[in-house]
């Protein structure tokens, strides 16, 4: 089914005139009139707990949203994704991350064929390698065990593992480390080299294309490394250096074994691809039982967003509520703030996953969208952000809704820290919908700072409580985003699945690169990058 113009859906127009009552309404008086808001609003799914109570929306914002859901074919988009159609029109691919946790292991297909039994095949492979590994099957050139990996990738071949494998610390097998190299600053690949030993350290080059130029980049000088500190042996290399990718023929040519090689497919879009062997590093630092458990929880969260009515469904309610905000009250930023230090790279994981899928301007069909699509996403763990930037949040011209993220046990229960950061985590939500008033301000203050000290309010979050953080309920934490960026997607009509907009900066870099490095001037190119180019190569190379 085509996907409908959304602005001419009924549900649309309905909205905007809801929107106009909306506005109006102070989410302290929705409160003080509805005293069982916390229960209509709030969701249980298994370790997780939904608050979506302190949000500018009624029950009939919920009706009109839902309808807007199926106005739009959601059912169907799920249908398709989940069997393998291939929804990500512009490269002619099915989009299956939920085939790689399908535990339930019914077949999937694409084009006639099941991709079960493949993604079975690779799970095995990443199980028997891990162990190995673990257990001192393999070990590194000189005879002694592995202790350190280093995953060498960048954007959805690094963030997913380089997150879970981070909020997951209190899961790390003892005696492994994990490391990830992404960026082509040779900082990044010295500062990591220059604390491992190169007979304990395995290296995997991550990348599904293994075009990438930072990875290969970071994986040539790996390499070399590695080469340099055992007399330039490069029978060790095979020992030292695995590969996870679609592509073979560059993996062969980059002189790894294809033995050594975990396959992934052109159906896992790289931001989605944590749940593949792209995972190896995950599975190599908290064993492949916590990986399954990773998959387990991810593939209940899809079964729950594949079955559940809308007005439960919590995708697609963290969708629908977004929209709201994006599209009716013209948010343009959705700040992610999770209360855990191991969950602190949460919002650079989702900033690609939401703004490299969302971030699009025209529709699947190619017209040019008349109203807007993905936010800004952005965040910093809680309560660091609380002394810096939430100032804004509560007093500056924009509504910025917030997703507050906070295990309630804590896996280091040490003194009155998890009460603290608990506190402070509730207490912020609290602040920013009930703002201060100008009377409660003005009781003790002078009258020149009351409009100073006044915090508006009305300003919407979420709160997701997990009963504690597990490989399980990352899972389910992880899916439920990539769920509700898909829902937004597919009301948006555009493709969630590709990203060309990141193909540009690519060629000119490419262009660039080999001007800096010759001496004749530099090409064709507007006045200020050429003088840019100029001055770099006078004053630096
Ligand atoms: O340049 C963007 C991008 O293609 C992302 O979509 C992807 O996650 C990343 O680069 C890495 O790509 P690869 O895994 O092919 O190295």
């Amino acid at each position: 089914m085509s996907t409908p113009q959304l602005t001419t859906l009924p549900a649309w127009g309905k909205l905007q005139d809801h929107y106009q009552q909306v506005k109006k309404l102070h989410l302290r008086d929705l409160f003080d009139q509805e005293s069982d808001r916390f229960d209509r609003y709030s969701l249980q799914f298994n370790e997780l707990l939904l608050d979506y109570s302190k949000n500018r929306i009624t029950d009939e914002t919920l009706k009109l949203l839902t309808t807007l859901a199926s106005e739009s074919h959601l059912d169907d988009a799920i249908r398709k994704m989940f069997t393998g159609e291939k929804i990500n029109t512009t490269e002619q691919r099915a989009v299956l991350h939920v085939a790689l946790r399908n535990r339930s292991n019914t077949p999937v297909m694409v084009e006639g064929n099941d991709v079960m039994p493949g993604i079975n095949a690779v799970l095995e492979q990443m199980q028997n390698f891990t162990e190995a590994v673990h257990d001192g099957t393999l070990r590194g050139f000189s005879g002694k065990k592995f202790t350190d990996i280093v995953n060498i990738g960048i954007g959805g071949s690094d963030l997913g593992p380089h997150m879970v494998t981070t909020a997951l610390r209190p899961y790390w097998i003892e005696g492994m480390h994990a490391h990830f190299v992404s960026n082509v600053d040779g900082s990044d690949m010295m500062e990591t080299l220059n604390k491992l030993n190169p007979e304990t350290t395995l290296f995997i080059i991550a990348s599904k294309t293994f075009t990438t130029r930072e990875t290969m980049t970071n994986a040539h000088t790996a390499r070399q490394w590695l080469l340099d500190h055992c007399g330039n042996n490069e029978g060790v290399i095979k020992h030292h250096f695995v590969a996870v990718s679609t592509n073979t023929a560059a993996v062969k040519a980059f002189g790894i074994d294809t033995d050594n090689m975990f396959e992934f497919w052109d159906w896992v879009g790289g931001r989605y691809s944590l749940w593949s062997a792209i995972g190896l590093p995950i599975a190599l630092t908290i064993g492949m039982e916590n990986f399954k458990q990773l998959l387990n929880g991810a593939h209940e969260m899809d079964l729950h967003f594949r079955e559940t009515p809308f007005e439960n469904n919590l995708p697609v309610l963290m969708a629908l509520i977004g929209i709201w905000y994006r599209n009716f009250f013209a948010a343009t930023s959705q700040v992610i703030l999770p209360y855990d230090h191991t969950l602190r790279l949460l919002p650079a994981y989702l900033q690609q996953a939401d703004m490299e899928s969302n971030g699009k301007r025209v529709t699947i069909a190619g017209e040019y969208l008349d109203y807007d699509s993905g936010p800004v996403i952005w965040g910093q763990p809680g309560t660091n952000g609380q002394h810096a930037f939430y100032q804004l949040i509560h007093q500056g011209t924009q509504m910025i809704p917030a997703d507050f993220i906070i295990p309630l046990e804590s896996h280091n229960p040490i003194g009155e820290h998890h009460t603290i950061l608990l506190a402070n985590c509730l207490a912020q939500t609290e602040a920013l919908m009930k703002g201060k008033t100008a009377a409660e301000v003005a009781q003790d203050t002078p009258d020149s700072l009351v409009a100073h000290k006044v915090f508006p309010g009305n300003k919407p979050t979420n709160t997701i409580l997990i009963n504690k953080l597990t490989p399980q309920s990352l899972g389910s934490l992880i899916a439920l985003y990539e769920h509700k960026i898909f829902v937004q997607g597919v009301i948006w009509g555009i493709n969630s699945f590709d990203q060309w907009g990141v193909e540009l900066g690519k060629q000119l870099a490419g262009v660039i690169e080999k001007e800096l490095e010759s001496d004749t001037p530099a090409g064709k190119h507007d006045n200020s990058t050429t003088g840019l180019i100029d001055y770099c190569r006078q004053h630096l190379l």
